[in-house]
């Protein structure tokens, strides 16, 4: 199977509504920020890695057709329309370092003319595309050689195809070890109250030809308990410089279980998921999402007593000493996390 999840067609942005999912593969177009505000807020395209490249995307949308008089006020329309997407959704770090990238481009390029500068944003965004492809690939090698064939696999949320470009990071992982022919099996959690597992990630690892399994999210201690569950890999929204990772809300119960049934918990993510300004995982901000998505089964059917009160988080922080291992583009990074975040990663993230 051959997707691409978000891509530049046609001066516009090309990618899969996820909402649709798993009964249809539909794609929309949009060349209006304000449009791409709302597929980004609607969970349309999402992931952490995807939503990198749409922020950037996003901010060429936003300057394609400004007619600046300088510099100084095209940054301006840029920053307008960058402050904009990260009104989007708090979480994910590779929004805000696709904001980043487009705009250091931006900064570096400032003699430059206006359609010049216009030209460099666009090529920067395809840049991380083109990127991700790569690094899902780099991570996925690292990451297949703590698997072992006849592995059971569990996972939450989607981190494969649909949240990168093409490949995914933790399903990559599963991916890689396919291809180097490992017999795996994977248990997906449906993933309350969206259900990315069941709708997404099963959907893509089913089309790839993996024995995939989806399963409440409240059946997971059982099938730890009987001994059904080898490893468990978990993406990542947002990483602190200690290592203590937020990604989809559920990530953190499976790290406790997988602690105490002595199973390797996993988090694989991209060098641009990591954080450095945030220490640890208390300063990373939570999103919290419409009530609806509880009360409600996706959006059809009212699961909740009208007027209840409802608690909607959309993603929980895991500590790092609840993690067996990292799993990135640049190498697998073990504990003490502080020191070997900074070793493995230090010069890419100075970089930026
Ligand atoms: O709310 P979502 O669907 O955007 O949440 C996504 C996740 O939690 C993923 O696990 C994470 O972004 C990593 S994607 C490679």
């Amino acid at each position: 199977m051959k997707i691409t999840t978000i891509e530049w067609k046609n001066n516009k942005i090309k990618f899969i509504d996820q909402t649709k999912l798993p009964q249809k593969l539909e794609y929309i177009y949009i060349d209006k920020l304000n449009d791409l505000w709302q597929a980004i807020k609607m969970l349309k395209v999402r992931g952490a890695p995807a939503l990198g490249a749409a922020a950037a995307l996003g901010v060429y949308l936003g300057i394609k057709d400004v007619k600046a008089k300088d510099f100084n006020a095209f940054i301006r329309a840029l920053d307008k329309a960058a402050r904009y997407i990260a009104g989007s959704r708090p979480t994910a770090r590779n929004l805000f370092w696709g904001l980043e990238r487009a705009r250091r481009v931006a900064q570096k390029n400032k003699d430059k003319s206006l359609l010049t500068l216009k030209k460099l944003i666009l090529k920067e965004a395809r840049k991380i595309i083109a990127e991700d492809r790569l690094n899902c690939r780099r991570l996925a090698g690292y990451g297949s050689k703590l698997i072992r064939d006849k592995d059971t696999i569990l996972t939450i949320c989607n981190a494969g195809i649909l949240a990168t470009i093409d490949y995914g990071t933790a399903l990559g992982v599963i991916y890689r070890a396919k291809e180097e022919g490992k017999g795996i099996k994977v248990f997906a959690c449906e993933t309350r109250p969206l259900l990315q597992g069941s709708r997404l990630s099963a959907w893509e690892l089913k089309k790839r030809g993996i024995d995939v399994t989806v399963i409440c999210d409240n059946m997971a201690a059982s099938l730890m308990q009987q001994g059904k569950i080898n490893k468990v890999i978990a993406g990542a929204d947002r990483i602190a410089a200690n290592g203590d990772t937020a990604n989809k809300i559920g990530t953190y119960s499976l790290a406790v279980l997988s602690k105490y049934h002595n199973i390797p918990f996993y988090i694989a993510a991209p060098a641009s998921t990591f954080d450095f300004n945030v220490q640890s995982g208390k300063d990373i901000p939570i999103e919290e999402r419409n009530s609806r998505e509880v009360s409600e089964l996706l959006f059809r059917k009212r699961v909740a007593p009208a007027g209840v009160k409802v608690f909607n988080p959309a993603f929980d922080v895991t500590p790092h000493n609840l993690i067996s291992a990292i799993i990135t583009d640049k190498g697998v990074i073990l504990q003490p996390y502080r020191e070997n975040i900074k070793r493995t990663l230090g010069q890419v993230l100075r970089k930026r």
